[in-house]
């Protein structure tokens, strides 16, 4: 039980199993008890490796999958489906291939039905936000893995959600565009603060930016393992001494292949 009496539990989700029917009549069981709770505001990363149903918990908290048992929770109220309240960055890019950065970006907000100028100067906050100021009329194609992942995260940014849920976003990128990524990712975090969910299978990032790191297991069906609180400062450098210990004692503890 964590002690901190005012934290505020943004999502919780309790006992969650999901069993998928694949062909008709096999049963894959991708998931199992898995309780979690993420703090508001908080940074919370979901560390587990290849196929132990990370997408799979994450499309459940999205609203995208429902669990075959038990629950997830936003702000007390049960996930019955997606919605604005949840932002969502995936791994592949899914941009509009024939939309500018701009048309990209205020997509959400001219859904939502709000005035143009508004739309526009929304959109143009959060292309400055990720570092695309200049790029506005581009288009998808011209850009840069980094920077179609800022366009994606401005995006998601722009709908003014609560929650944003990222799906290993930087897992296509060269490790150096990818260290930068995470860079950019607690800059963003920290100017604008939403409680995140970060899924990764890459231990170096979880450390730089996690408040929490979550770790699940591998092997179907995932289980949730120890849960790590990151307190030292930010940011982080892999060759920092705790990070090493940090990330020393996670290793020993999971099964991560690293
Ligand atoms: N819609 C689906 N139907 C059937 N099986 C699925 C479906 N989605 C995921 N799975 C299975 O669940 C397992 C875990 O997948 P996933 O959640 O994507 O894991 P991870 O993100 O950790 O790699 C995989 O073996 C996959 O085949
Ligand atoms: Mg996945």
């Amino acid at each position: 039980m964590e002690k901190q009496k005012n934290v505020h539990n943004k999502i919780v989700c309790t006992d969650i199993g999901k069993t998928f029917i694949q062909k008709g009549t096999q049963q894959v069981h991708v998931l199992e008890k898995i309780s979690l709770e993420v703090h508001d505001n908080e940074f919370l990363v979901i560390l587990g490796p290849g196929q132990c149903g990370k997408s799979t918990l994450l499309r459940i908290i999205a609203g995208l999958e429902t669990p075959t048992e038990g629950q997830a929770f936003l702000d007390g109220k049960l996930i019955t489906g997606p919605g604005p309240d949840r932002g969502l960055v995936f791994q592949s890019y899914m941009l509009f291939a024939w939309r500018t950065v701009m048309g990209n970006v205020e997509m959400g907000p001219k859904l939502n039905g709000l005035p143009k100028k508004e739309c526009r100067e929304i959109a143009k906050h959060y292309i400055d936000l990720v570092g695309l100021q200049g790029f506005e009329k581009h288009y998808p194609h011209q850009l840069s893995g980094g920077m179609k992942q800022r366009v994606g995260i401005a995006r998601a940014y722009a709908n003014k959600p609560q929650v944003m849920l990222l799906d290993e976003p930087f897992g296509q990128l060269d490790a150096q565009t990818r260290l930068f990524m995470e860079k950019e990712t607690e800059r963003i975090w920290q100017t604008e603060k939403r409680t995140v969910v970060f899924v990764t299978n890459n231990i170096d990032e979880a450390l730089i930016l996690g408040d929490r790191i979550a770790t699940m297991t591998g092997k179907l069906p995932g289980k949730m393992g120890p849960v790590y609180k990151v307190d030292f400062e930010r940011p982080r450098e892999p060759t920092d001494m705790e990070f090493l210990k940090l990330r020393h004692q996670i290793t020993e503890a999971s099964e991560l292949v690293l």
